[in-house]
C-alpha cells in the first residue's frame, strides 16, 4: 500500500497509524506540537457509554457501545505491543442522585443507561465513604477507564516499534492539495509528497492550513473547552467513575483523583480559572467527606472537538485522498480503537467493520468562508 501521512499525534492519529502499519502501509505521523500536548492527554480517560451515553444520537451510541466492546481486547493488545501498562480498569460508573427528583429521573433511565438502581440505603451500605442522605444511585457495570496519558506513550511506542515514523514538534504542519487531490503535507518548512493524508487534528481540524485548496473543504469542528483538576489522596476513595450532576471523579493510579470538567464555548482560550476547578473540587469534597481539606494540586484544560450535529466526522473529505477523523466531542478516548479500525479500513479502501456513513465529512457541504 502507498504511503500515508497522518497529521495529529493524538489517540485517533496514533492508533490509526498502528492499524495501517499492521496492514502493511508505511506511515508517518506529523504533529506541530510535542507528544501529548492535545486533547488526548487533557482527557479524563473514561470509557463510559453508560454514564455518558445519555442524549447521544442512535448512530453515535451504537458506535460508542461497539468501541467499548473493542476496548477489552485493545487494551491488552496495546500493552503487549508497547510493554507499557495503560491502567485499563473495568471499574464501572456510579451516577449519584442527590434528591428525590434526580432519583426519579435516574431510576427511569436505568435500563437505557445499562444501570442497576441502588436506593438510598443500598447506596449508603455499599459506599459508606460517600456522604449520608443521598437519594440513590445507578451502578453501570460496563463502564471502564484507562490512564490516557500512559495510553498516548504506549501508542507512540507501538507505532515506532511497528516501523512507523513520528515527526513531532515541527511547528506548523499543513496539507497540500492540487486539482482537488491531496499532494502531501508541508511540515518543518518542507514539502513532502503523500498520496493519502489523514487529519486527526481534533478541535483544530477546521483550522489546518490547506495549501492549494480551500478551508471550506474541511468539515466544521469547534472547540468546547474543558477545565479539570486533580486531588492527590493517600488511598483512592473508590474504584468506580463517579458522577454528581455535571461533575465527575476519576480514580487514577498513584493516588490521583481526577476531577472534571467544565464545558465552555470559549474558543481556544487556554486560561485556567481557579474558581472553576475549585467548584469541581468542592463537589467532590461534598460527596466524599474524607476529601475535606485536600487541595487541588494540578489544573489543566483541553478542547473537545464538537460538530454542529453532534456526530463525529470519519471518512474522506471532498478532496480525493484527504481523510478526516475528528468530531469525537466527549468520547475521544472511548472511540479510540473503533476510529482506528474504521479509518484504517476506509483509507485502505476496505469495507468497514461498522457502518460509518452517518459520519461522512461531506454531509456538511462546502462551507462558506466569512
Ligand atoms: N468525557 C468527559 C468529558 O468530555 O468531559
Amino acid at each position: 500500500m502507498a504511503d500515508v501521512a497522518i497529521i495529529g499525534g493524538g489517540i485517533a492519529g496514533l492508533w490509526t497509524a498502528l492499524e495501517l502499519l499492521r496492514a502493511g502501509a508505511s506511515v508517518t505521523v506529523f504533529d506541530g506540537r510535542r507528544l501529548g500536548e492535545g486533547a488526548s492527554t487533557a482527557a479524563g480517560g473514561m470509557l463510559a457509554p453508560g454514564a455518558e451515553g445519555d442524549g447521544l444520537a442512535p448512530a453515535v451510541q451504537a458506535f460508542a457501545i461497539a468501541s467499548r466492546k473493542a476496548w477489552t481486547h485493545a487494551a491488552a493488545d496495546i500493552e503487549n505491543a508497547s510493554g507499557i501498562d495503560i491502567g485499563y480498569a473495568d471499574c464501572g460508573s456510579l451516577i449519584i442522585a442527590r434528591d428525590d427528583a434526580e432519583a426519579a429521573a435516574l431510576k427511569a433511565q436505568c435500563a437505557q443507561r445499562f444501570g442497576a438502581w441502588l436506593d438510598s440505603s443500598a447506596l449508603a451500605s455499599t459506599y459508606p465513604q460517600l456522604r449520608h442522605g443521598l437519594a440513590g444511585g445507578a451502578f453501570v457495570a460496563g463502564d471502564a477507564c484507562v490512564d490516557n496519558r500512559a495510553l498516548i506513550e504506549a501508542l507512540s511506542a507501538a507505532v515506532t516499534q511497528a516501523g512507523g515514523t513520528c515527526a513531532f514538534g515541527l511547528g506548523d504542519v499543513g496539507v497540500r492539495v492540487g486539482g482537488n487531490r491531496v499532494l502531501g503535507v508541508r511540515a518543518g518548512g518542507r514539502n513532502l509528497d503523500f498520496p493519502r493524508v489523514l487529519l486527526a487534528t481534533g478541535a483544530w481540524t477546521s483550522h489546518v492550513s490547506i495549501e492549494g485548496g480551500s478551508a471550506t473543504d474541511l468539515p466544521p469542528v469547534m472547540p468546547v473547552k474543558g477545565q479539570m483538576g486533580m486531588i492527590r489522596v493517600a488511598a483512592l476513595p473508590m474504584r468506580e467513575l463517579v458522577w454528581l450532576g455535571h461533575t465527575y471523579l476519576i480514580p487514577r493510579r498513584a493516588g490521583q483523583l481526577v476531577l472534571g470538567a467544565t464545558s465552555e464555548d470559549a474558543g481556544f482560550d487556554p486560561c485556567i480559572s481557579e474558581g472553576a476547578v475549585e467548584k469541581l473540587a468542592d463537589d467532590a469534597r461534598w460527596l466524599v467527606p474524607s476529601l475535606a481539606g485536600l487541595p487541588v494540586v494540578e489544573r489543566w484544560c483541553g478542547f473537545r472537538p464538537a460538530t454542529p450535529d453532534g456526530l463525529p466526522v470519519l471518512g474522506q473529505t471532498r478532496v480525493d485522498g484527504l481523510y478526516v477523523a475528528s468530531g469525537q466531542y466527549r468520547n475521544g478516548i472511548l472511540f479510540g480503537p473503533l476510529v482506528a479500525r474504521t479509518m484504517a479500513a476506509c483509507i485502505s479502501g476496505k469495507a468497514s467493520a461498522i457502518d460509518i456513513s452517518a459520519f461522512d465529512p461531506k454531509r456538511f457541504g462546502p462551507r462558506h468562508e466569512h
